[in-house]
């Protein structure tokens, strides 16, 4: 069954490590994170962007899919189904579809106008027992076509909009979605620690988990980040070792351009890639 991501999280924060978000993209994703969560005994929220949300003809196929996985594959630790930077529109969407958790990306949006709009998707979600996500301060870089400036957010916006009720607030701290550029200036842990002593007990949730070095993650969690998500890093990996399977001709071998052979290598990639994200960020063993 799927859960909201509050427990989780609110655990996650307490005991200072932080759940992963994994954005999936179609079965063979999902599939391989939800299994390595099980082996590792960690909770897991699955992230799905609006765009993915088409890939994969709609919402209500995705919760098709994760509840029958869920079931079929024996999954056991908790897991979260996630609208990743949403709509207004897409926030009603995935609730009236099933997901567990939703985000809701008010950021390119006035801060009162945010804030009116994450007030009312509060309303729904407690309704619901579902978790909300809010962001303050855009992520930079880009995602599904939405490009952020990576600015760094304003703390007492952030109280605002933690004091709503939200689940969890993603502030950007300088972080950016894809892979950093050279001269990135790296995280703003001292935008964090302001963040961290006006919002208090709230999860604070990191984007762009790709390529940040690990101690800066490990200062990031330390300093009230519970939540960190990870899209980027799997895809390169399905695509390497995809490549890799191409390249040495093993599609051409036998029946190994059956997709059952030919995805392996690429969820097997995608596998190590997720167990090392969440024994980074000390989530084994907290399912
Ligand atoms: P990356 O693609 O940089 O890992 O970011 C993922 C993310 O933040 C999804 O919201």
């Amino acid at each position: 069954m799927l859960v909201s991501a509050k427990e989780m999280l609110q655990k996650a924060k307490e005991g200072k490590y932080a759940v992963g978000q994994f954005n999936i993209n179609n079965l063979e994703w999902t599939k391989a994170i939800l299994q390595t969560a099980q082996e590792l005994n960690s909770p897991v929220i699955l992230g799905v962007s609006e765009g993915a949300g088409k890939y994969m003809a709609g919402y209500k196929t995705i919760v098709g899919m994760v509840n029958g996985m869920i079931e079929g594959l024996g999954i056991t630790v908790p897991v979260a189904l996630h609208l990743d930077h949403g709509s207004y529109e897409g926030c009603l969407k995935c609730v009236e579809a099933g997901f567990s958790s939703i985000m809701f990306d008010g950021s390119h949006y006035p801060i009162e106008e945010n804030v009116a709009k994450t007030r009312e998707l509060v309303k729904i979600c407690e309704e619901k027992g579902m978790s909300l996500e809010a962001e303050v301060g855009s992520i930079g870089g880009e995602e599904d076509g939405v490009v952020g400036a990576g600015e760094c957010a304003d703390p007492m916006e952030c109280k605002m909009v933690a004091d709503l009720g939200v689940t969890m607030l993603a502030a950007g701290i300088g972080n950016i979605h894809g892979k950093y550029p050279e001269n990135w200036q790296g995280l703003s842990f001292e935008t964090l620690e302001a963040i961290s002593a006006q919002t208090k007990d709230m999860p604070l949730v990191l984007h762009g988990g790709t390529g940040i070095p690990a101690d800066m993650i490990k200062k990031a969690i330390s300093l009230g980040v519970a939540k960190i998500n990870v899209n980027t890093e799997c895809q390169l990996a399905f695509a390497e070792a995809t490549r890799k399977y191409i390249e040495a001709g093993k599609d051409l071998e036998g029946k190994g351009f059956d997709p059952r052979k030919l995805l392996a290598p690429g969820a097997e990639a995608i596998k190590e890639t997720v167990k090392e994200k969440m024994e980074l960020f000390g989530s084994v063993n907290k399912a």
